[in-house]
């Protein structure tokens, strides 16, 4: 069976009280309409049309081409809608499925379940109903009412319905499946309701009336059906969004210390045994390998983190670990941060589009910004890649194994090479041989390093030892 979907989103969500349109409104880190829109795309090979009306532009803009727009200029009712929609689909389909654009929670399988009800009956008309309990919250559904054999003859809004109908449990989940050419005839026939709007539910007392035949498929899960009218569901549907993921991390072996606390959004990847402490977030394209810990208190926006990484009270946006790195507490990765495999990066560090090579150590306060740094390199305490000159950024490259003194300054451009030593306090302006041993401000060339031994004493009082600072270590 050939389906196309509508979503119908031009409504002005005027409850919202906000410049943006409600569908663009984020949920767990995107605009709530991508859920519907995911979800039509998994449910039909046809992109979904989004039926747009206020705030057209800004929704287009965001998101995107992976839909067909059509415009309702009028916000006359979901009847109306609909029927926006009917130049771009007449003659594309046999079915035609309508969504809502705030209806961001509802998951595939009740309306799989519609859609194959729809495809073994090929009925006129197929909805998803939700009965409520005795006495609860209706939430504003029309009433779904039958006639005495049980055939579904109307959908009663709540605003019109009689005290009698008000009484009815079976509710209107306001997702409908149609047979396509029948839809098409019979959405300009419908006729203004008192409210000045074209309902779209009155198609079920007109195909009642033609005899035409109606199936009902009930949702099981009510949450699936919240619908974001005003800022107090949204908060809602975003505590129910974050319960849905957390099950899954905590299914697939990831183990949450406080669920309730635990903020990661819709597409992050988290592999098993890793252990994630709370108010801990994970943000966008974020993955972490497994036998991690992260947090409490961290931040970690589209970022890769290897196995068995530690990163505690620290924020990483855009950044890369290797395996068995560990950073923080309040540690800052910007953008382009690699931290390859055994990487300490300790309190008050930032880096900022550089890599680190394996098992090289900062362990306080530092800065790195614009820099390529080997393996095994020291960076002491205070360390500052001077990457900025005022007008542009300059590179610094930093060769495996060498030792950079507490306090360094290191003005960009600049290269040091492997095995050279850099005492502390220095400010250094120009490039640093292989193991050499440079000191003072500016920075000197003072002798030689032989593996670990100084092979020249320089003429100056204070000793090698005193100013390769040994603080300047783990
Ligand atoms: C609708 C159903 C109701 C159902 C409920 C479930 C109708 C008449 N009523 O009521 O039976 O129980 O959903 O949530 O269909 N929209 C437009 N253009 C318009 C009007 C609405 O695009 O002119 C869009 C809205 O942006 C929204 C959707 O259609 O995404 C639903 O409209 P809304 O006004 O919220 O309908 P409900 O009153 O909730
Ligand atoms: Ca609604």
């Amino acid at each position: 069976m050939n389906v196309a979907s509508v979503i119908l989103a031009a409504g002005a969500g005027t409850r919202m009280r906000s410049k943006l349109p409600k569908v663009l409104h984020p949920l767990g880190g995107q605009p709530m309409i991508m859920y519907t829109i995911n979800l039509a795309m998994q449910v039909s090979s046809q992109p979904p049309v989004l039926v747009i009306g206020h705030g057209a532009k800004l929704v287009r803009d965001r998101v995107g081409d992976c839909v067909r727009y059509v415009l309702q200029e009028q916000r006359l009712g979901t009847g109306h809608a609909t029927l926006q929609a009917r130049d771009e689909l007449r003659g594309r389909s046999d079915a035609v499925l309508v969504l809502f654009g705030d209806m961001p929670l509802l998951t595939p399988p009740g309306v799989t379940r519609l859609l194959e009800a729809f495809a073994q009956n090929l009925p006129t008309i197929a909805l998803l109903t939700l009965t409520v309990p005795e006495g609860a919250d209706a939430m504003g559904f029309g009433r779904l009412v039958r006639d005495a054999e049980g055939r579904p003859t109307a959908i009663v809004e709540e605003v019109v319905a009689t005290p009698e109908q008000l009484r009815i449990r079976e509710l209107n989940a306001g997702i409908s499946c149609y047979r396509a050419d029948w839809l098409w005839d019979h959405l300009t026939q419908l006729h203004v309701s008192a409210k000045g709007e074209y309902y779209l539910t009155d198609l079920v007392a007109m195909a009642a009336s033609e005899g035409e035949q109606v199936v009902t498929v009930s949702v099981e899960d009510p949450t699936d059906l919240l619908g974001i009218n005003d800022r107090i569901h949204l908060a809602q549907a975003e505590a129910i969004l974050r319960q849905r993921v957390n099950t899954e991390l905590m299914r697939g072996g990831v183990t949450l210390i406080d669920p309730a606390s635990t903020y990661v959004e819709v597409g992050v990847r988290v592999a098993p045994d890793t252990v994630i402490y709370p108010n801990t977030h994970l943000l966008g394209d974020t993955s972490v390998g497994d036998d991690c810990i992260i947090g409490p208190n961290a931040v970690i926006r589209d970022s890769t983190i290897g196995p068995r990484c530690q990163i505690v009270a620290s924020m990483l946006d855009s950044a890369v670990l290797g395996a068995d790195v560990s950073v923080g507490p309040f540690a800052r990765l910007r953008n382009g941060a690699r931290l390859d495999s055994g990487v300490h990066m300790g309190n008050f560090g930032e880096v900022k589009n550089s890599y680190l090579g394996p098992g090289t150590k900062m362990g306080h306060f530092s800065y790195v910004g614009d820099a390529t740094i080997g393996a095994k390199v020291n960076i002491g305490a205070g360390t500052v890649f001077c990457n900025y000159d005022g007008e542009r950024k300059h590179a610094t490259l930093v060769g495996e194994q060498v030792f950079i003194g507490s306090g360094t300054m290191l003005v960009a451009p600049l290269r040091v090479g492997p095995g050279a030593k850099i005492g502390a306090g220095s400010v250094v302006t120009h490039d640093v041989p292989a193991d050499t041993v440079v000191y003072g401000v500016p920075a000197q060339q003072r002798g030689k390093v032989h593996g670990d031994e100084v092979a020249e004493q320089p003429e100056e009082a204070v000793s090698e030892e005193q100013r390769l600072s040994e603080e300047g270590g783990a």
